[in-house]
């Protein structure tokens, strides 16, 4: 039966029937909040990403509170690195006394139940930015980076990480790692994987924020992260991580690697997470504040897009804001 009968506006009509035929709900529980943590005193602003501001970790502290009593799930932290511990092998990387090391354990302590995800790539430790070792022609290592994330790993576990997410794009991580915190006793470690990360130029503003976009220079990452164009490979490498041991898997960028977040979900079916990048929210708020787009409406959109699409949840810098705004929506 046809039109006149069938009419999908009427549906569409009221409040009330739009909400009873709603697919997708978003709820403070599908967002991890990515956090950048410094050595430095109090709080720096990232000036690409307005709103978004290095921590120390009495800062970090603080922001916990906040993202606890939002209900938001779990933090996804990053370390600013100070220059003079930057070197080529990346070593800070793995020193359990390290900013990131120790912003774990502060968290840990404080805030046991709030879950810990930590970045684990050599980027914000290299002199050059690389997000692993490099030999004399500049070309990134495979096998040696992957002993070193390994360190870096199982290091983040002793401090008490809850999540360990590897997001270089090595071959055989997943597995190294994995088979490296089973050994040490870490069996309850998860491990996010960095699956599909693409070689995209919507990362500018994050290379800012921990400082690698200078050291990378005119440096690109083709030779390890994605190819924008492919989208078979995507699947490829969720199957080698998932058979390595990943427990949790992340499409990035976001908003349009939507197709992947799909794919990977529909042939999957494991948690499937989706970063919503630095130069994603940039975007979004320099046309909020130049008054071209409406902040809170364009980017609850964007976050439900990503629930559609199959994420089951969101890394997103609006994290905070969404949850307050999800709060107050029911106030
Ligand atoms: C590097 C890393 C990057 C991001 C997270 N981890 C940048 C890169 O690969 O160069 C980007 C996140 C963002 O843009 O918000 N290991």
């Amino acid at each position: 039966m046809t039109f006149p009968y069938t009419r999908l506006r009427r549906m569409r009509r009221s409040e009330f029937s739009r909400r009873l035929m709603r697919e997708h709900v978003l709820t403070a529980n599908d967002l991890i909040y990515p956090v950048f943590v410094h050595e430095l005193p109090g709080r720096a602003p990232v000036g690409s990403m307005p709103g978004i501001e290095r921590l120390s970790i009495d800062e970090l502290l603080k922001v916990a509170e906040e993202a606890s009593a939002l209900r938001v799930p779990a933090l996804a932290l990053f370390a600013v690195t100070a220059p003079e511990a930057k070197s080529l092998d990346g070593v800070a990387a793995w020193d359990d006394e390290g900013l990131m090391q120790r912003a774990v354990r502060a968290l840990k302590q404080r805030f046991p139940e709030l879950g810990v995800i930590t970045d684990v790539a050599l980027d914000p430790y290299t002199s050059h930015g690389q997000d692993g070792l490099i030999d004399d022609s500049g070309y990134v290592v495979n096998d040696e980076t992957v002993e070193a994330l390994m360190q870096q790993a199982l290091s983040h576990a002793r401090a008490g990480a809850d999540v360990v997410a590897p997001s270089d794009m090595m071959d055989g991580r997943i597995g190294a790692i994995r088979e490296a915190l089973e050994a040490a006793g870490h069996i309850h470690t998860r491990i996010l994987s960095y699956a599909a990360k693409y070689a995209s130029s919507f990362y500018g503003p994050f290379r800012d924020a921990v400082g690698s976009a200078g050291a990378l220079g005119k440096g690109n990452k083709y030779s390890y992260q994605m190819d924008p164009a492919n989208s078979d490979e995507a699947l490829r490498e969720v199957a080698l991580d998932l058979d390595e041991g990943a427990d949790m898997i992340m499409v990035k960028p976001g908003l349009p690697y939507l197709d992947i977040v799909r794919r990977v979900k529909d042939e999957f079916g494991v948690p499937t997470f989706a970063y919503q990048v630095s130069g994603e929210y940039a975007m979004l708020k320099a046309a909020a504040r130049n008054g071209w787009l409406d902040e809170r409406a364009c980017a609850l959109e964007a976050l439900v897009a990503f629930k559609r699409a199959g994420c089951d949840g969101i890394l997103t810098y609006f994290a905070l804001d969404a949850a307050r705004w999800l709060r107050d929506a029911h106030d």
